[in-house]
């Protein structure tokens, strides 16, 4: 019989870089995205009636490919602030987060990132951890494509420390990094996370947002933090 043509799938790009558990990451040998934001993403595109294309790339080449309209949107742990917030535009916060001091569990010597000073210091291109560290006096500071690098880098002893965001560096540790590696100090700055759309896409962050609140009150928000951070 006949067939009736199916309506094409509006497709939503979602951008991200995935060496950022439990936000972003691949599973050794799997091509698919896992983490909270990827199923945060996946859940508010779902909720807009779009399919989800995950795209990865460098974290410093998010906001480029946001403004170049390769992609449509970020969910990369991005977080809210000034100087971004004149490069795009953000939904409403969906996670707060921070920075942290990792260090190797046989380094005495830093016990807080007033420690640092002097010291060699990795951190992710492009992040507001590279930002930090560039602001500690007389640093030497490496900065990586891949928080993986940073942590190899750790681990070898290239650098002294990392300043990385404080639940990815805390899932680090729970997985097994903490039999080499610790945190030092206190949460150094608090953050929050938002998604990010090209600047003045008001329509789009307004439909994100739109299905945010929605996935907020229908437990679905609460049923994918669980999966990720337990309650
Ligand atoms: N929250 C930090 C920032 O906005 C780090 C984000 C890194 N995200 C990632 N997917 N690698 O700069």
């Amino acid at each position: 019989g006949d067939k009736k043509a199916a309506e094409p799938e509006k497709v939503l790009r979602v951008g991200t870089e995935p060496t950022f558990a439990p936000f972003e990451f691949q599973k050794e040998g799997s091509k698919s995205y896992d983490g909270f934001d990827m199923d945060l993403a996946r859940a508010i595109g779902k909720q807009m009636g779009y399919k989800v294309e995950i795209v990865s790339m460098g974290f410093d080449a998010l906001i480029p490919a946001l403004n170049s309209g390769n992609i449509d949107v970020v969910a990369a742990g991005m977080s809210i602030n000034e100087e971004r917030q004149k490069a795009v535009t953000f939904s409403e916060p969906y996670y707060t987060s921070g920075l942290i001091v990792m260090v190797n569990k046989d380094n005495n010597e830093v016990k807080s990132v007033k420690d640092l000073e002097g010291k060699r210091i990795a951190c992710q291109i492009g992040t507001t951890g590279e930002k930090n560290a560039r602001n500690v006096a007389n640093a030497k500071v490496t900065a990586f494509n891949t928080n993986d690098e940073a942590v190899m880098e750790l681990k070898n002893k290239g650098v002294d420390a990392i300043i990385n965001d404080s639940p990815v560096v805390g899932y680090y540790l729970a997985q097994g990094g903490n039999a080499s590696m610790k945190t030092v100090g206190d949460i150094m700055e608090a953050e929050q996370y938002g998604l990010a759309v090209k600047k003045g896409n008001d329509k789009l962050a307004g439909e994100i947002n739109k299905a945010l609140a929605e996935l907020k009150k229908n437990g679905e928000y609460d049923k994918i933090y669980k999966t990720w951070f337990g309650e």
